[in-house]
């Protein structure tokens, strides 16, 4: 027998399998994108060029318009001069203002009950929370309550204030192996970037928040809010898709990281 006529369409055998693929190729779509998706309850159809985007872990939109997404998340557009530094007027106007929030988040941003911390907070990110908070794309009856008082300028000064207090502590910013796995290389096979590559440390996005000394509570609620979908306000779903690769124990192993104390029982302070 010729190869040509092994690998030629008329023999039956090529064909049954050309055949067979084409439909297991559909059928696997069907369950991929179209069947699947909509189990998680915060799912929303946006075609199918956006589902086949979220099942490889990239962004539907390569441009800078970023609209569409932020209908759905949150309606903050992040700008780097959200992350500078504020000037000692507004520094100043913000340390007035927080004497409002000291009662859950601390007398020094440091918070003792199971608020998070918002001393060395990057500004970006407490004036997208804060934002998020007042159009509703991130729920908090307590939060939501808080501001609807402030206006834009006081947001902005109470940015200001808890970026400059210190951080409760630095952050590790090598790979060290003493670190859990999932901070430190995350885990490519469920796509899970390392933490400290997004979060401080070895590095940080626009927007991720700073982790370390944060209370432990609030971490692992956080992060089961990010699973449920009752946290929704990451942008492109980047924290949710994470977290629901997470199993509990790993969610424990990184809370606790990230909440542990300095040896004297007291969150550690970054040097300035
Ligand atoms: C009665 C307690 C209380 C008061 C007062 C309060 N907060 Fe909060 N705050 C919380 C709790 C609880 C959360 C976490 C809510 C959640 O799960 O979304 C929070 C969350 C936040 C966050 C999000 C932090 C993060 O890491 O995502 C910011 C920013 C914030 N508060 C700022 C403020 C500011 C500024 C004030 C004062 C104007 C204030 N809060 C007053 C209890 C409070
Ligand atoms: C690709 C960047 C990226 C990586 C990697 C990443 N995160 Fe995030 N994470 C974010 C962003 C951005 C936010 C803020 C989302 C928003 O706008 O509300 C966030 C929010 C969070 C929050 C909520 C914090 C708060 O104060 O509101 C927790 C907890 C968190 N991430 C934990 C983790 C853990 C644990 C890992 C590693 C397994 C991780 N993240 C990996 C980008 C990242």
């Amino acid at each position: 027998m010729s190869e040509e006529r092994l690998f030629s369409w008329h023999n039956r055998v090529v064909k049954r399998s050309v055949i067979a693929l084409v439909a297991l190729t559909i059928v696997s779509m069907l369950i991929g994108f179209i069947w699947l998706p909509p189990v998680h309850e915060d799912f929303t159809l946006e075609g199918l060029w956006a589902g086949i985007c979220r099942a490889a872990g990239v962004p539907a939109n390569w441009g800078s318009d970023n609209a569409s997404q932020a209908g759905t998340s949150t309606s903050v557009v992040l700008e780097p001069a959200m992350a500078r530094a504020g000037t000692n007027a507004e520094i100043g106007r913000g340390a007035t203002l927080a004497l409002n929030c000291t009662m859950c988040h601390g007398a020094q941003g440091m918070s003792r009950s199971d608020a998070p911390n918002l001393a060395g907070q990057y500004p970006e990110v407490v004036i997208k929370q804060l934002e998020d908070y007042r159009s509703g794309h991130r729920s908090s009856p307590i939060m939501e309550a808080i501001v609807n008082g402030l206006s834009d300028r006081d947001v902005r000064d109470l940015a200001a204030y808890y970026a400059y207090l210190p951080k409760a502590r630095t952050a590790p910013t090598t790979y060290d192996e003493t670190l859990p796995a999932l901070i430190r290389v995350g885990d490519p096979l469920r796509n899970i970037a390392p933490c400290i590559s997004c979060h401080g440390g070895v590095d940080q996005k626009l927007g991720a928040p700073w982790l370390e000394g944060m209370p432990k509570r609030y971490l692992v609620t956080q992060l089961k809010a990010f699973i449920a979908g009752t946290r929704h306000n990451d942008p492109g779903a980047q924290m949710r898709n994470m977290a629901r690769a997470m199993t509990d124990a790993e969610i424990d192993e990184v809370a606790t990281f990230y909440a542990r104390k300095a040896s004297n029982g007291e969150p550690g302070r970054a040097a300035p």
